[in-house]
């Protein structure tokens, strides 16, 4: 979200007459796109400004903005104790950015705005997108879900979401710059509602944009995911065959807590109807550890529910304490060593999962779209397959942003191995 909302930014400052460049130092602009959602993310901003602070001194002119989720947290902190700071812009301020940087040149004082908005979707603004395979368009922003950790609502303000048209054009606008996947992108996905429309509505129009070869979404909650939108996504060919699921806990009573309004037999039958409407889908999960009051017993609920659905993929957390959410409040906050121990021994099991997962792909066939050169051999082509895992082979005549047949040969840790079969073959 981050990374579209920075696209977003950098063509309204295009507009200005400004152009990215890759050397901070030599910046007249350093903007930060900050993210909330964990206190190491928070973190990581803090000591990029002290950073920044020490680039400004040779370069006095320079500067510096401080956008999105920790504009509200930050505001006050910046204010008095970070002068070198000139900006702070919320997440649905961001068209104010040419009016704020003309009134710095006037009176060069720090300037914030970090009012959210009930209406702000920027429908009519086409974010600045490098040359790639996969474009990130917004479809619906904020979230009112308010699960008890998640800092989100607070930061991102309420749901509301773009129209089907807009959303669809600048599909077909990505399409025609030679973008061959699209990612939808919401902080809530699939609660993405524009007057009688809904998700699987918008996903069925998206599809059928003509040259647009996959389509992708994230992240959505279990809580709407409906039979409909299955059956869309397996009537389409270029709907990817896969879903991120975030679980969080897999015992009722921490569910509960977390305000995430389903139960782990819920979940577990949504995963079910999944692979069966979708055989093959790749699914990918979130999980927090250590969640206030989160006992051993809940924990191994959480291993269970794992060990019964066997993700392809999970992106795991140990419980961060938000200000302002309601989990904080909670009085039996659990020990940073418990939090690490758990997190050790569920990265250990995903890890199992992911390798067997991983193994039942070996024999198959599998289409995957070439996305660059492999890290480690500029010989060979790195690809997803639709499933979202990625896949390692001799590059051969095929082109990147090509959809060729693989066959699987081997997987190894998170990733698989294989080579281009030619097409007759895999036909
Ligand atoms: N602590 C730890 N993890 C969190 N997430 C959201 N808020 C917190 C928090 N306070 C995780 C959730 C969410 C993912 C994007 O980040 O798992 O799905
Ligand atoms: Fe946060 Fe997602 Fe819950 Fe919204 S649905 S409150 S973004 S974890």
């Amino acid at each position: 979200m981050n990374v579209s909302d920075s696209e977003l930014v950098e063509s309204i400052l295009i507009r200005e007459g400004y152009n990215a460049i890759d050397s901070p130092d030599r910046a007249d602009l350093l903007f930060i796109n900050t993210c909330s959602i964990r206190e190491h993310a928070e973190d990581k901003v803090h000591s990029l400004l002290g950073r920044y602070n020490i680039m400004k001194k040779n370069n006095p002119s320079m500067i510096i903005g401080v956008l999105g989720c920790m504009a509200q947290s930050l505001k006050h902190d910046i204010l008095e104790n970070k002068p070198y700071v000139d900006i702070v812009l919320g997440p649905d301020s961001y068209r104010r950015l040419p009016e704020l940087l003309n009134r710095h040149k006037v009176n060069n004082k720090s300037l914030v705005d970090t009012q959210l908005s009930r209406f702000e979707i920027y429908d009519d603004l086409f974010p600045s997108r490098k040359e790639g395979v996969n474009a990130w368009i917004t479809i619906m922003r904020g979230c009112d879900k308010f699960c008890t950790f998640c800092i989100v609502p607070f930061t991102r303000g309420r749901e509301r979401s773009r129209s089907i048209n807009g959303i669809v054009n600048e599909v077909k606008n990505a399409v025609n710059n030679g973008f061959s996947e699209v990612t939808l992108l919401g902080q809530n996905v699939n609660s993405y509602k524009y007057k009688d429309e809904n998700f699987a509505t918008l996903l069925e129009n998206v599809a059928k944009v003509s040259g647009l070869k996959r389509l992708r979404y994230t992240s959505p909650h279990p809580q709407d995911i409906s039979l409909e939108l299955l059956d869309v996504m397996s009537k389409y060919d270029n709907i990817c065959n896969s879903i991120h699921l975030p679980l969080q806990s897999g015992s009722d009573r921490i569910l509960k807590r977390m305000n995430r309004t389903y139960t782990r037999k819920h979940f577990i039958d949504l995963a079910i109807n999944i692979r069966k409407k979708l055989p093959n889908a790749g699914i990918s999960t979130d999980i927090i550890v250590g969640f206030p009051g989160e006992t051993e017993e809940n924990f191994l609920n959480t291993l269970r529910v794992m060990d019964e659905v066997k993700f392809d993929s999970a992106f795991t957390f140990k419980y961060s304490p938000r200000k302002g959410t309601k989990a904080l409040e909670y009085e039996d906050q659990v020990s940073e060593a418990v939090k690490q121990k758990r997190l050790e021994e569920l990265i250990l099991l995903q890890k199992s999962h992911t390798e067997l997962r991983n193994q039942s792909f070996i024999g198959k066939i599998e289409k995957v779209l070439i996305e660059k050169e492999s890290k480690r051999n500029s010989s060979k082509w790195a690809g997803r397959t639709d499933s979202n895992k990625w896949v390692i082979f001799d590059k051969q005549n095929a082109k990147i942003k090509d959809i060729v047949p693989v066959l699987i040969t081997q997987s190894k840790d998170i990733t698989l191995h294989g080579k281009i079969m030619n097409k007759a073959k895999a036909a």
